[in-house]
C-alpha cells in the first residue's frame, strides 16, 4: 500500500515538474464542458420527473415563457399577497426588475437590483465583455433601489447593512440570478450563503448553460450543503426556479 502511495506521489510530482499539463491547455474548455454537461445531464435525470411546473421537453424555446414561469411562482407561493425582498443580480435595462416590482405591491416589500450598468465584466458564451450595458433604469417606486458596481465591490457592504437593518424572518426572499457568468453567479451565491434560509426562492435565467449558471449552482450546493427542491422550469430548464428546504445558516 505504502509503495502504491509513494509511486502515486512520485508520478504526480514528476508530471508537475515536467509541465506536462501545459500540453492539455488546448483541451481545457472541452474537458470542462464535458464534465459540466455530464453533471447537468445527471441533474436533469434526477429532477425532470419531480418538477411541479415544467415544459420539459419542448423542441423550441420561447424567452417569453419565463414570464409564465414567474407568474406561476408568484401564484403558487402566494407572493403577491405578502412582503418580499427581491434581490436581482444582473439588471441590465431593468425588464425583469420592473416586472417584479409591479407584480408585488405590498408596501413592506423591498427590491434591490445589482449591476455594473456597464455590461458584463467578462466574455460570456457568444457575448463580449461590456454586452448588456444600459443606463440605470428609471424607477418611480420608493421600494426599489439600484446598486451600481461590480457585485464583488458592492455586495459586501449591502449585505452588512441588510443583516443589521433590513432582514426580517417574516419576509420571503426572491433571489433572481441573471448575471449569466459562472464567476458572478458563484460570487453572489457564496455571499448570500450565510443568509439563506428555508423558503427562500432562487430563480436562474440561464440555468442550463453547463459552464455558467449551472456549474455555479452545482459547485455552490456541493460546497455549502444546501438542500432544495425545483419548483418550476421553462425552456428545457433554461429558466429554473428552486426553493431552499434546508441551509446551514
Ligand atoms: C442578461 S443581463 C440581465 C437582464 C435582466 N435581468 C433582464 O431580464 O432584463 C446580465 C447583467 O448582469 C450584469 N453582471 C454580470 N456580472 C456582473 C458582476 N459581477 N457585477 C455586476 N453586474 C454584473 C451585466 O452587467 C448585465 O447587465
Amino acid at each position: 500500500m505504502s509503495f502504491i502511495r509513494k509511486s502515486n506521489s512520485f508520478i504526480k510530482d514528476l508530471l508537475l515538474v515536467s509541465r506536462f499539463g501545459l500540453l492539455l491547455k488546448p483541451f481545457r474548455f472541452a474537458f470542462k464542458f464535458c464534465y459540466n454537461f455530464s453533471m447537468l445531464s445527471s441533474w436533469v435525470n434526477s429532477n425532470a420527473g419531480k418538477v411541479p411546473y415544467s415544459d420539459f421537453y419542448k423542441p423550441t424555446r420561447k424567452y417569453t415563457n419565463r414570464v409564465k414561469l414567474h407568474e406561476h411562482i408568484i401564484k403558487s407561493e402566494g407572493l403577491d399577497q405578502k412582503p418580499i425582498h427581491y434581490l436581482e443580480f444582473g439588471v441590465a435595462g431593468g425588464t425583469s426588475f420592473a416586472w417584479w416590482i409591479k407584480a408585488n405591491l405590498h408596501p413592506e416589500s423591498r427590491f434591490y437590483g445589482f449591476d455594473t450598468f456597464e455590461g458584463l465584466p467578462e466574455d460570456w458564451h457568444f457575448f463580449k465583455k461590456g454586452a448588456f450595458s444600459y443606463d440605470i433604469p428609471f424607477m418611480d417606486d420608493a421600494r426599489g433601489t439600484f446598486i451600481k458596481g461590480l457585485f464583488q465591490e458592492t455586495v459586501y457592504k449591502f449585505l452588512d447593512n441588510y443583516s443589521k437593518t433590513i432582514d426580517s424572518p417574516n419576509v420571503t426572499r426572491v433571489i433572481h440570478l441573471d448575471a449569466d457568468l459562472y464567476s458572478s453567479t458563484l460570487f453572489a451565491l457564496t455571499r448570500l450563503a450565510p443568509f439563506l434560509r428555508k423558503g427562500d426562492i432562487l430563480m436562474f435565467d440561464e440555468f442550463n448553460i453547463p459552464n455558467h449558471e449551472f456549474a455555479a449552482w452545482n459547485d455552490f450546493v456541493r460546497s455549502y450543503y444546501i438542500k432544495y427542491e425545483v419548483i418550476g422550469a421553462v425552456n428545457n430548464f433554461y429558466q429554473t426556479v428552486v426553493k431552499v428546504t434546508e441551509s446551514l445558516a
